[in-house]
């Protein structure tokens, strides 16, 4: 009887346990795609817009169609899509303390060598009392972002940007560092 009971019991948190993994595996799988079709829309929307040289007709794009679609992607209820920066250009894209810790985490992993494409880091934490997922991707600069974010920006791009931007931080990247990171937050 006695044994009965703890094999029960044992069943029952094995169970428990895989529903619990299996939830946090959907969500881990639900921020990857949020996280890949809103890089790749952007991305496609920056490359549209840079075509033929037009690199400073395509910040106004970048600011327009940032905000946008990060606002589309967090359409659905519970659903929070962003870009964050600790050097940002846009004062909206500073990151919060949890955000900080984890790009920390991205930094240092770089450093030790790792590859910043795909790396992620998530949580499950209170957020205004709600128990909520939160999810970051690194975001690695490529060559294309130098144009816009590197250290050699030609006098007219930089003259459009700082009038777009006054506080913009985000120039000076070199190729491969850490630009910032996609982040999500799924509250119930
Ligand atoms: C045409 C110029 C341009 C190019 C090229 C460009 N960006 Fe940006 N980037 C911007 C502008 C403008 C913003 C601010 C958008 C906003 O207002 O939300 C920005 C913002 C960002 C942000 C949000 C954090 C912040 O600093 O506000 C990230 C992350 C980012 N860019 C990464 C990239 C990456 C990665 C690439 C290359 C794939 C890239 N950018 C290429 C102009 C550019």
């Amino acid at each position: 009887m006695h044994k009965k009971r703890i094999l029960l019991l044992s069943i029952f948190l094995v169970l428990l346990l895989a529903i619990s993994v299996g939830a946090e595996d959907r969500r881990v799988l639900q921020c990857r795609v949020l996280a890949r079709d809103f890089m790749t829309e952007l991305k496609g929307e920056l490359k549209t817009a840079i075509r033929g040289g037009r690199t400073v007709k395509a910040i106004s794009v970048c600011k327009k169609m940032a905000p946008e679609l990060a606002a589309r992607y967090s359409l659905p209820s519970g659903v929070q899509v962003g870009r964050i920066s600790e050097r940002w250009r846009n004062p909206e894209n500073r990151p919060d303390r949890w955000e900080q810790k984890g790009l920390a985490i991205f930094e240092k992993r770089r450093l030790q060598g790792k590859t910043l494409a795909g790396m992620e880091y998530w949580q499950e934490i209170e957020v205004e009392g709600k128990r909520s997922f939160r999810y970051l991707r690194a975001i690695p600069t490529g060559s294309l972002c130098l144009r816009c974010h590197g250290e050699n920006i030609s006098r007219k791009l930089k003259k459009a940007l700082q009038k777009s931007y006054p506080e913009d931080q985000a120039v000076g990247f070199r190729l491969g560092e850490l630009r910032g990171a996609f982040t999500i937050t799924l509250s119930p």
